[in-house]
């Protein structure tokens, strides 16, 4: 059975280095299970093992997250993507790049690179699923307990929401069994992308359903 913890974070009041968590909504939990937790809020300000970036293939930073990423993981992160885009020339879609964390709240970041939506006849769906597979597979052989994500390729790369959460519900159902004693946190940002997430895994709790407030 799969474990699902749901946060709403208090985006509106909350100083800049202090995200408030309101809620957890706690579904049924397996022991021998992925356990999944839901937060809305900002990627950066959460810890984890592992925080994934949806980067482009330079891996040089770039707007929106990538850049706050970066910005608040500290320089030490691109000079380590410096180093490895000199070796590899760049970073493929689908491929994940771990580099260190730097200031951030965790011990890696995984850096990979999600496709750009066509129109979903190109592949986006498997290549999608490569960032997030490879992500989970990593974790797995670096023995970590967390990993966080955002839902790559779902904005300027222009996914489209719900499909892009249908990749990553396929994900879960394909590696829950194989990612048993590992968390892993879905972050968004907006409430409507944490809603989408929340409707796509809500089958999970059946009746076993609590709330409390913190
Ligand atoms: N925390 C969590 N989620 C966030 C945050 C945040 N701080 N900011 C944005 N998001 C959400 C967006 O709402 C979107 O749903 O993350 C999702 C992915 O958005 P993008 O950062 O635009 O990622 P992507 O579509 O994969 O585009 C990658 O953008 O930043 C550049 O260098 C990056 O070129 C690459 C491209």
């Amino acid at each position: 059975m799969m474990g699902l913890l749901v946060f709403d974070f208090c985006k509106c009041t909350a100083p800049a280095d202090f995200v408030q968590i309101l809620f957890f909504v706690v579904h049924s939990f397996g022991e021998d299970d992925m356990d999944i937790q839901l937060i809305q809020g900002d990627i950066t300000k959460v810890s984890a093992d592992a925080i994934v970036n949806a980067a482009n293939s330079s891996l040089m930073g770039g707007g929106g997250v990538d850049g706050a990423i970066h910005r608040a993981g500290g320089p030490e992160i691109l000079a380590e993507c410096r180093e490895i885009i000199s070796r590899i020339g760049s970073c493929n879609k689908g491929q994940v790049v771990p580099t260190s964390a730097g200031r951030l709240k965790a011990r890696y970041l995984f850096h990979t690179v999600g496709p750009v939506w066509q129109g979903g006849a190109a592949g986006e769906a498997e290549l999608l699923a490569r960032c997030y597979e490879g992500s989970l597979c990593l974790a797995m052989e670096r023995n970590l307990s967390s990993i966080t994500f955002r839902a790559i390729s779902s904005g300027v790369y222009g996914y489209p929401k719900e499909e892009a959460v249908q990749v990553v519900r396929s994900v879960v159902d394909r590696w829950h069994e194989k990612t048993a004693g590992l968390t892993v946190i879905f972050v968004n940002l907006s409430r409507d992308m944490h809603r989408l997430y929340e409707k796509m895994f809500a089958g999970d709790a059946g009746a076993n359903l609590s709330e409390r407030k913190i």
